[in-house]
């Protein structure tokens, strides 16, 4: 991996809808989203980004009925097989979950997986790090972190310092973040490391989202001006 960084965060949204314009289940929409999952992550790979963050299971999510969150509770049938998790390996994508692990709610199946999946992909060198947001919610993210900041003689007395308590500690800061399915919110997703991300808005549904579709979201960010909280360049038309 080079130094230089580059991290894409997507937020999965709109199975539910993509099965109901089918007049299917809903179940049907999350078992379509992992023929994505895999597009992008090729194109992820082709693209140099080093960093791709999913948003695949929210801590909000468990309030939905008990079937759709035992299939959700399934991800090697809806996220990644395991012939996909393999192929991550042969392609030295190395995947590491993000969230809550301690929960009792979450099945010892599912968890059981998770480290099965990490330790399969991992790898001193990867090309792509892939992590996986699932039981994540970005405040309980931030509210853990203070917690094991207190019980830590270093404590997290700086931006830098704290940073190492969180979840997502080791990845950089989001560069673009991506939603798919026509919500224009954030819905508790990494509030740390999208502090300066670049959004991007789609309407297509997940199960219809593909590495192209990636690829153009990565043109229109690279289109971006990124200010940095600087005043606008002379050459920017608003001074103009
Ligand atoms: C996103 O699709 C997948 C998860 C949250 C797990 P949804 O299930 O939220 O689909 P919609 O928003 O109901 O269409
Ligand atoms: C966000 O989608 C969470 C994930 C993609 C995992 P939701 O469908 O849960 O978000 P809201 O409820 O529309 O904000
Ligand atoms: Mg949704």
């Amino acid at each position: 991996m080079t130094d230089e960084t580059l991290h894409v965060a997507l937020i999965l949204d709109g199975n539910g809808r993509w099965a109901r314009m089918r007049g299917l289940q809903r179940s049907d929409g999350h078992l379509q989203a992992q023929t994505a999952v895999k597009s992008v992550v090729d194109a992820a790979l082709e693209c140099n980004v080093t960093h791709l963050t999913l948003f695949a299971f929210s801590t909000e999510n468990w309030s939905r009925s008990a079937e759709e969150v035992a299939l959700l509770m399934q991800p090697e049938r809806w996220l990644m097989t395991p012939q996909q998790v393999t192929h991550y390996r042969d392609h030295k994508v190395h995947v590491t979950f993000l969230g809550d692990r301690e929960d009792i709610r979450l099945p010892a199946r599912c968890t059981r997986w998770i480290r099965s999946v990490e330790e399969e992909t991992s790898q001193l060198h990867p090309r792509l790090r892939l992590s996986v947001a699932f039981n994540y919610g970005g405040r309980q993210e931030i509210t853990e972190a203070i917690r094991r900041a207190h019980l830590t003689s270093g404590g997290a007395g700086s931006e830098h310092a704290f940073q190492e308590h969180l979840w997502s500690r080791g990845l950089p800061d989001i560069d673009l973040c991506v939603r798919t399915s026509g919500e224009h919110r954030l819905s508790n997703f990494m509030l740390w490391s999208m502090w300066y991300a670049e959004l991007i808005f789609t309407k297509t549904l997940w199960p219809d989202y593909r590495g192209s579709d990636l690829v153009q979201a990565l043109d229109e960010f690279r289109q971006r001006n990124r200010r940095w909280g600087t005043a606008p360049s002379s050459a920017h038309p608003a001074n103009s």
